[in-house]
């Protein structure tokens, strides 16, 4: 999870690709991006790239927080991407620039005894635990370039990560496997980063597919795949709040849910997590709880059934269904999880009554950021419009609205 306290609407920076609903217009803005990245590179290193690797960011549809309960996420992996181009070196420095932030930072594959500041910091994360793995690291000049709004709730920082990885396969000339990939990776957030997230966002970036929606089972850590609905289109809406104590809030949403779950493994011992309590169970029991432990266990308990209700709301294309799931898991969010802002409070009201708004909830972590829509194909546009013009009237903040579709998981870049 990648922080900013200030202004989070960062990704159209430099004015290079701004993702459009039309997959000529993909194309084209995939190539602009590709020129001005090579063409900056060529100015910063003086050298041609010669390997490329790209990963996407990821939106949930249902399932907040989840992940480390081991439960259920409907994911999917969208068009919204870290790109990073590199030229590799014969000594073991890697130097980074990144185009979104103008901002540049060095690190050494065989020594981390110093942990470098900011955004580098999740590569020479990665580094650290590829190194640690045994893995072969080799130095490179690099450019990153992300389209994933920054610390918004869309997996940034996992995209950065996944795209690290992946660099790093090819200079290195080895291959992991997707989930080892997406293991490490988020090794490398909780343990180099210092923040303790599940494995949703890795996965999703790494083993998310183009045209599907996953259903992923985040203790077995498999997934299945979710009918979309062809009429219904995902659209970001960014509600540009600044974000601020995700860490901590985060950290302690996750003490309260092991607590929860630690209550109820006394009562019975094969309960291992939030995942294995009834809403039975947990009712039979909620007066033993705190306020707040109570709050945090019912939100994770219906939020986990929303996931497979959701799913099969999405394969039946029963609206009123979807509108009401997203809806609850929205209010639970907001009363139980505790992780709304009055940012998102104006965004969930302008969404849900804009034009062709099937149902509409946070995304991510929660605390600003991002929220989801599902939205009649034929009303993206209007919709978009007026999400835009009523969300900075109410809030008097300008927001990013735009559809997004489904990507391929991480992968090698085409350089030509
Ligand atoms: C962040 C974390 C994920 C997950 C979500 C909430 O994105 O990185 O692991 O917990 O929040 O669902």
């Amino acid at each position: 999870m990648l922080e900013l306290t200030n202004s989070t609407c960062v990704s159209s920076q430099h004015g290079i690709s701004q993702v459009t609903s039309n997959d000529n217009d993909n194309k084209a803005d995939e190539r602009r991006r590709r020129e001005q990245m090579l063409e900056a590179f060529r100015s910063r290193f003086n050298t041609e790239p010669t390997v490329g690797a790209r990963a996407p960011g990821r939106v949930d549809l249902m399932g907040s927080h989840t992940d480390y309960n081991e439960g259920f996420v409907l994911t999917l992996a969208i068009n919204r991407d870290t790109w990073i181009m590199a030229a590799p070196r014969s000594d073991n420095a890697v130097n980074l620039a990144s185009l979104n932030l103008d901002s540049a930072c060095q690190f050494d594959v065989e020594s981390f005894d110093a942990k470098i500041e900011g955004w580098g910091q999740y590569v020479q994360g990665v580094a650290a635990v590829l190194h640690a793995a045994g893995h072969p690291l080799i130095g490179f000049d690099g450019l990153v370039h992300g389209t994933v709004p920054i610390g918004s709730g869309l997996s940034s920082s996992a995209s950065l990560e996944a795209a690290a990885a992946t660099l790093f396969e090819q200079l290195g000339g080895f291959e992991l496997g997707g989930l080892e990939k997406a293991k490490l990776c988020q090794q490398a957030e909780n343990e180099w980063v210092g923040v303790n997230c599940g494995i949703l966002d890795q996965y999703s970036s790494i083993l998310g597919e183009a045209g599907e929606a996953l259903i992923l089972d985040c203790r077995s850590l498999t997934h299945q795949y979710a009918t979309m609905p062809a009429n219904l289109r995902p659209v970001i809406c960014n509600t540009c709040a600044p974000r601020k104590l995700t860490g901590s809030e985060y950290g302690q949403r996750r003490t309260q849910c092991e607590q929860a779950a630690s209550y109820f493994g006394e009562q019975d011992n094969s309960i291992k997590s939030l995942r294995d309590v009834s809403l039975d169970l947990f009712r039979e029991h909620q007066t033993n709880l705190s306020d707040e432990v109570r709050k945090r266990a019912q939100f994770i308990i219906e939020e986990n059934a929303r996931v497979g209700q959701l799913a099969e709301a999405l394969k039946s294309n029963d609206l009123p269904a979807i509108k009401e799931l997203t809806a609850a898991s929205f209010v639970g969010a907001r009363d139980l999880f505790e992780i709304s802002v009055p940012a998102m409070q104006q965004m969930f009201d302008t969404m849900i009554s804009a034009p062709g708004c099937v149902g509409c909830r946070q995304a991510g972590a929660g605390f600003g950021g991002c929220m989801i829509a599902l939205v009649a194909t034929d009303h993206v546009t209007d919709f978009c419009e007026s999400v835009t013009a009523n969300y900075e009237r109410e809030s008097g903040l300008k927001p990013e609205v735009y559809p997004v579709q489904t990507a391929p998981s991480a992968g090698k870049l085409a350089l030509d």
